[in-house]
């Protein structure tokens, strides 16, 4: 089965990229082909609104999202790790997301052409596993990132699965300071790489 890790964090090493390493490690484990995905390093502009993939399912801009299309189209798995930013994703995932518009379209025109024939269509798809890390500890923190991402899975056909979002980090290695949390990282990896060849897998909720 193939994974898309996305680390969505400008900073390199910090959080959500330990926490992302040690779910792919988890998943590589159970026999998961994993394609990372670096926001960071991508060089790519926001969606231009311009309503070119309407009619096409393309996207006319062409930066290095040309790269990632093919990337999550081939994924049965993805899994975003973001730090939270003003109460959300940050501004490099939303890029990312933004962009996806395109296969969301490029999904609405292929569902036009070829309707799906039976109810257990929408059960099917791709599943997503949001892993997020913010300073502070408030019972909103997470609701704008998981529901973002939530839609974004949406549009690429699938539904999220599960969540691990991790209040009180703060410094770059703040994840470290309980070695719970990145054994659990991996476990939850463990488990969504299963579930993709098993069935689907209940959310955990945010810890
Ligand atoms: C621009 C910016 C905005 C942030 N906004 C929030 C926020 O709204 N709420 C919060 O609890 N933490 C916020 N943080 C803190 C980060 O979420 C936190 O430090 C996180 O652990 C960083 O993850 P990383 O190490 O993977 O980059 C913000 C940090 C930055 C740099």
């Amino acid at each position: 089965m193939r994974i898309v890790g996305i680390y969505g964090s400008p900073r390199a090493g910090g959080n959500t990229d330990k926490m992302l390493d040690a779910f792919l490690e988890g998943a590589r484990q159970e026999g998961a082909l994993v394609s990372p995905i670096y926001v960071r390093k991508l060089a790519m502009q926001g969606c231009l609104g311009c309503g070119g993939c309407d009619e096409t399912g393309q996207c006319v801009v062409k930066d290095d999202m040309q790269n990632v299309y093919p990337l999550l189209e081939a994924a049965q798995g993805i899994v975003l790790a973001s730090p939270v930013y003003f109460y959300n994703l940050t501004g490099q995932v939303k890029l990312l997301i933004d962009r996806s518009q395109a296969l969301f379209m490029k999904k609405s025109l292929s569902a036009k052409a070829h309707p799906p024939s039976g109810p257990a269509a929408s059960k099917e798809g791709k599943k997503g596993f949001l892993l997020s890390a913010a300073a502070t500890r408030g019972k909103k923190l997470f609701d704008c990132a998981r529901l973002t991402f939530t839609y974004f899975m949406d549009a690429l056909g699938g539904h999220m699965v599960g969540e691990l979002c991790l209040r009180e980090l703060e410094g770059k290695k703040d994840v470290e300071k309980d070695l719970r949390w990145l054994s659990q990282c991996r476990a939850e990896g463990e488990r969504f790489a299963r579930s993709l060849t098993d069935g689907p897998v209940e959310a955990d909720g945010a810890v």
